[in-house]
């Protein structure tokens, strides 16, 4: 069997489609603002990324670049100034943060309101009591990527391989509010391939390039790739094994065009729903 493929690609251009519609019709310009401290390589692509999608959506974005040693008081300065701006909508801070600074502080002292990437602990909790705000940008998308496909999540196996803030946890708290019965795996679960074997819906993001070997899916299943790694040979490989993977699955996304993509489309689509919702709408 080979897999049917699941082109992230093209469902994100029909979102980002949307959510220019969208602005186009609000009758005001949603403003997004771009937190970016240091200068790791793959935070600067992604934030250009960001960047870009956003003004050709007819979102107004600015990208504040702030170097390596910034003191921690400063950025807080900085985001403090940042939700006092009206004209500010949405604020993401670009993780990972460097070293000196306490990632928690930082996403605690956004305005909830603006909170784009969902990562906020009041955010946080609204999502896991099942009643959600602003949601993290790529689980969304990764819901979004399994409804445009037609995979059906209630009373589905779901299990999700990583436990991180960005994705694991949040995709959980999703997966579990469509009805599916969602586990957790992650670098510690005892026989990893045995939990993942058992999965209807696969979600990996752990981050170990191509760790998801094809005996690791049961056939048939949906497989959805959240890794981005970048090999030694210059490669991008997602945490599965896609070629073998690909006989084994029902359906796969790839790596890269697969939930990439999404990610910043619902960024854009984030930063409408707050700018509608700080208005009243
Ligand atoms: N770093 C990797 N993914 C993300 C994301 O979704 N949001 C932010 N702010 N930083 C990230």
């Amino acid at each position: 069997m080979t897999a049917r493929v699941i082109d992230g690609k093209s469902v994100a251009a029909d979102l980002r489609a949307s959510v220019a519609r969208r602005v186009a019709a609000a009758g005001f310009t949603p403003g997004l603002a771009v937190v970016l401290v240091g200068d790791d390589p793959a935070s600067a692509v992604y934030v250009r990324t960001k960047d870009r999608a956003a003004r050709e959506a007819g979102i107004e974005a600015r990208t504040i670049r702030l170097p390596a040693d910034t003191p921690q008081d400063l950025l807080l300065q900085q985001i403090a100034a940042l939700n006092a701006d009206p004209s500010v909508d949405g604020i993401l801070v670009q993780l990972p943060l460097p070293k000196h600074i306490d990632t928690y502080t930082v996403i605690a002292s956004v305005d909830p309101a603006k909170d784009v990437d969902g990562f906020h602990p009041f955010n946080v909790g609204a999502l896991a009591d099942g009643r959600p705000k602003l949601v993290p940008c790529t689980p969304l998308g990764v819901m979004k990527l399994l409804a445009a496909a037609g995979i059906a999540t209630s009373g589905a196996r779901a299990v999700v391989l990583g436990r991180s803030t960005i994705v694991g946890r949040p995709m959980a708290a999703l997966l579990l509010a469509a009805d599916a019965t969602v586990t957790i795996a992650h670098s510690r679960t005892r026989d990893l391939p045995g939990e993942c074997r058992r999965a209807d819906i696969l979600v990996a993001a752990i981050g170990k390039p191509e760790m998801i070997q094809p005996d690791w899916i049961q056939p048939g299943a949906t497989v959805i790739d959240v890794g981005i790694n970048r090999l030694a040979d210059g490669r991008l490989v997602g945490d599965v094994a896609y070629a073998a993977g690909a006989e084994v699955a029902g359906a796969i996304t790839p790596v890269p065009g697969g939930v990439g993509p999404m990610t910043v489309a619902c960024l854009l689509e984030n930063t409408v729903t707050a700018a509608q919702r700080r208005r009243g709408g």
